[in-house]
């Protein structure tokens, strides 16, 4: 009898769909879901995204391949774009499209890291980064981030789990699931750890379009004389273009690192889908405004959640950043997976519960915020408080 690759048949089921069925019970006498588990941006696409999509994916030579990299004129495009945010220097060479962020992700650790080596996570992790590794055999140190540091990894924590067999620490700013966003001298000093002990610093970027508008640049890395020798900056376009389904993200790193994801994507995906590669190529620079306006409304949403929590005795807004808020709930003697079950099933608001996101995490629940608007938000606290009657 054959049997499946250990490494996943042992892994669990994946977790969003488990709690959306969870959903399925609730009766709406509170009225309809409010669905806070998935990061799914509440509003559409731009029509003239849509349209851009519409008008490629009818093009006959969009239907061909394109190149392994990702289309140059979208790459030429991502890189001035980005150059503009962090007052970088990066050509198109530092680019690699790829189906998404999850993709950019997964090609990039099976270019730094064999089976057998180590990765390093920072716990919570997101979820996904953790089964990527485990699926490759490749394992993984947790440097843990307690609430009381805010859930900030410490450079000198790091730097001590760092041994002969760790190729990589992976990082997520702003962070999937507590939404902590990481300081600039943070992430340098972070840098520098991994660049003293030559390993890579990963750092998903997938929230930060998002960030507080005093906030704008992420990070001074790109400055960094030889940073691509350490750094690999990962993005994705499904939150801040709203295109979740049309799979598409991005690597930034060296020329050397895109030659050898060139090596890894032809035999995974040979090319990311063309059309939204050329619709992001008119989109990146025209929807800037668009964009902004949606920094202000997902800004707007994080405050009102705040408010709101603050009036719901018992709960705790652990942690709060671009996209995700972290939240203490008050059933201290329940597992966090059966207090995100009564909650979807019982007053119809999903979320995530900590425990899949780390060990020792079951006091809180990930609480995709920015999925909901301000008067959707509202809604909550009644929610919550038929919960606890
Ligand atoms: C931190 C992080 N990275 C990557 C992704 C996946 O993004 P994409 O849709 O581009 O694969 C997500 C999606 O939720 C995420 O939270």
């Amino acid at each position: 009898m054959p049997r499946f690759n250990p490494l996943v048949a042992e892994m669990a089921p994946p977790p969003i769909p488990a709690v959306q069925g969870w959903a399925l019970a609730y009766d709406g006498h509170l009225g309809p879901e409010i669905d806070l588990s998935q990061a799914v941006p509440g509003y559409p696409p731009h029509p003239d995204m849509l349209r851009w999509l519409g008008q490629a994916a009818a093009r006959v030579s969009t239907a061909a391949y394109g190149p392994i990299e990702g289309d140059q004129a979208l790459r030429e495009a991502f890189a001035t774009y980005q150059n503009a945010l962090y007052g970088a220097r990066l050509r198109p060479e530092n680019i690699h499209i790829t189906a998404g962020c999850n993709q950019a992700f997964m090609v990039t650790a099976l270019a730094v890291a064999e089976p057998g080596s180590r990765v390093l996570l920072t716990n919570p992790f997101y979820f996904n980064h953790e089964t990527s590794l485990r699926m490759y055999g490749v394992n993984i140190r947790l440097v843990n981030c307690p609430a009381a540091g805010g859930f900030l990894p410490d450079p000198a924590t790091v730097a001590a789990a760092i041994g002969p067999d760790v190729r990589a620490l992976a990082l997520v700013s702003p962070n999937n699931p507590t939404g902590a966003i990481y300081p600039p001298e943070l992430l340098d000093a972070l840098f520098e750890v991994c660049r003293a002990r030559g390993i890579f610093m990963i750092l998903d970027e997938t929230y930060r379009d998002f960030l507080p508008p005093e906030q704008r640049r992420p990070h001074i890395l790109f400055d960094r004389p030889g940073w691509d020798e350490t750094l690999i900056s990962l993005y994705s376009f499904s939150k801040g273009f709203c295109i979740p389904g049309h799979r598409l993200g991005a690597v930034i790193g060296s020329p050397a690192l895109v030659a050898e994801l060139v090596k890894i994507m032809d035999g995974l995906q040979i090319c990311a889908p063309r059309a939204g590669q050329i619709a992001l190529t008119e989109a990146l620079p025209a929807l800037t405004a668009w964009r902004e306006a949606n920094r202000v409304e997902v800004n707007a949403r994080a405050a009102k959640l705040l408010s709101v929590m603050a009036g719901c005795l018992g709960w705790e807004v652990a942690a709060i950043g671009a996209y995700f808020a972290f939240v203490r709930h008050p059933f201290r003697q329940e597992k966090s997976a059966a207090v995100v079950e009564r909650l979807a099933r019982d007053v119809g608001v999903t979320t995530v519960p900590g425990s899949y996101f780390g060990p020792g995490q079951e006091e809180f629940l990930r609480v995709a915020f920015a999925n909901a608007d301000v008067p959707t938000l509202d809604g909550l606290a009644s929610r919550l408080v038929a919960l606890q009657q």
